[in-house]
């Protein structure tokens, strides 16, 4: 017996070596060590033998056995490492691909000067205040010292809500002045960022929705000069140091004295007869401005003795100016040809 021993340890050595697959090493373990395997055949035979040489074989067929198995268990190790190698060699990822392109996206140009215009004010201590684009009437107009007769009331010029006449879509951000008035006391200086809406034939330089950008400040003394150094510091930072401001008298039912405000062009530099933006005249038509009407202080019960100053801005026309884009329009449409090149 220990003579077949022998044997059948040098079959399962050269039949082990040169396994190359888990699924024919499974076929050697069965046939060797399997429930109708050569061991247990082996074991079969071994319980006729005397007991005397059953102790002897029975200790070289366990060793052998033994060895054996340990064979099989680090040619299984093997195996399954060469394969898990094989599986990720592979899945390999190839780093040295492009990369697919990143889009990277940026913010609508409108949408950039409107945070240019709301940092600038911050930046001088103003805070961000915000009203509904459906108004009132009365926060639109009336509390704005805006006349019933007065020509902006008109159905030519407001969208209003149909059955609903105490409603419109808002003209301007100046009602958000009357709201802020109406919840806090003095002092007041928010900017009132926002769309506005209005019944106009749409052109290169009209749209029935817009963006205006309105300030407002109210505290004991606040004067005239005030407004103006606000106004010529923001319009500086904005534009640029050069920049010169200019005040024409002008007329807003909510402000007393009231003013267009321009600034220099920043085009040509008031050197062009035929400059395009400022037309030769050398200034460009910024916001409207003034100093908070009595009027107004009273609607939303302000003691009289209060001062103010308020302005109001086109944020559309900043950015034409700004991006010298000649057609409003462009802002509206969604090319990402215009679009991506802010
Ligand atoms: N609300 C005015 C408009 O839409 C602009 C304006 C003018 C706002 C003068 C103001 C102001 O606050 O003081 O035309």
């Amino acid at each position: 017996m220990t003579a077949h021993l022998n044997e059948i340890e040098k079959n399962f050595i050269s039949e082990l070596s040169p396994i190359a697959s888990l699924q024919d090493l499974e076929e050697l373990r069965k046939r060797y060590f399997g429930r109708k395997g050569i061991f247990n055949d082996l074991l079969d035979k071994l319980k006729k033998l005397s007991s005397e040489q059953k102790q002897k074989e029975g200790q070289a067929l366990n060793a052998v056995k033994e060895s054996l198995e340990k064979s099989l268990q680090s040619k299984l190790k093997q195996l399954e490492e060469t394969q898990l190698r094989a599986e990720l060699e592979k899945n390999r990822e190839d780093w040295s691909l492009p990369a697919a392109p990143l889009l990277i996206g940026s913010s609508h140009p409108l949408t950039q000067i409107l945070e240019e215009v709301m940092e600038t004010f911050v930046s001088m201590g103003f805070s961000v205040a915000e009203g509904p684009e459906i108004e009132t009437d009365e926060n639109n107009f009336g509390a704005l010292n805006i006349p019933p007769d007065h020509p902006a009331r008109d159905m030519h010029d407001t969208f209003y809500i149909r059955g609903n006449p105490q409603h419109l879509m808002r003209t301007h951000t100046s009602p958000v002045q009357i709201r802020v008035m109406r919840s806090q006391k003095p002092p007041v200086r928010i900017i009132a960022p926002g769309r506005v809406y209005r019944h106009e034939a749409v052109d290169a330089t009209h749209s029935s929705v817009f963006h205006q950008v309105e300030g407002l400040a109210v505290d004991e003394n606040v004067s005239f000069a005030d407004l103006k150094g606000t106004i010529a510091l923001a319009c500086q930072r904005l534009f640029g140091k050069n920049v010169q401001t200019r005040f024409r008298p002008s007329y807003f039912p909510f402000v007393e004295p009231g003013a267009e405000v321009d600034i220099s062009c920043t085009i040509c530099r008031q050197s062009q007869s035929n400059c395009p933006v400022c037309k030769g005249t050398g200034w460009i038509e910024m916001m409207g401005a003034g100093m908070v009407h009595p009027n107004v202080f009273q609607a939303v019960g302000y003691p009289p003795e209060i001062t103010g100053f308020a302005f109001g801005m086109g944020i559309e026309r900043i950015a034409m100016i700004r991006y010298g884009i000649s057609d409003m329009r462009l802002f509206y449409e969604n090319h990402l040809d215009f679009l991506s090149q802010f």
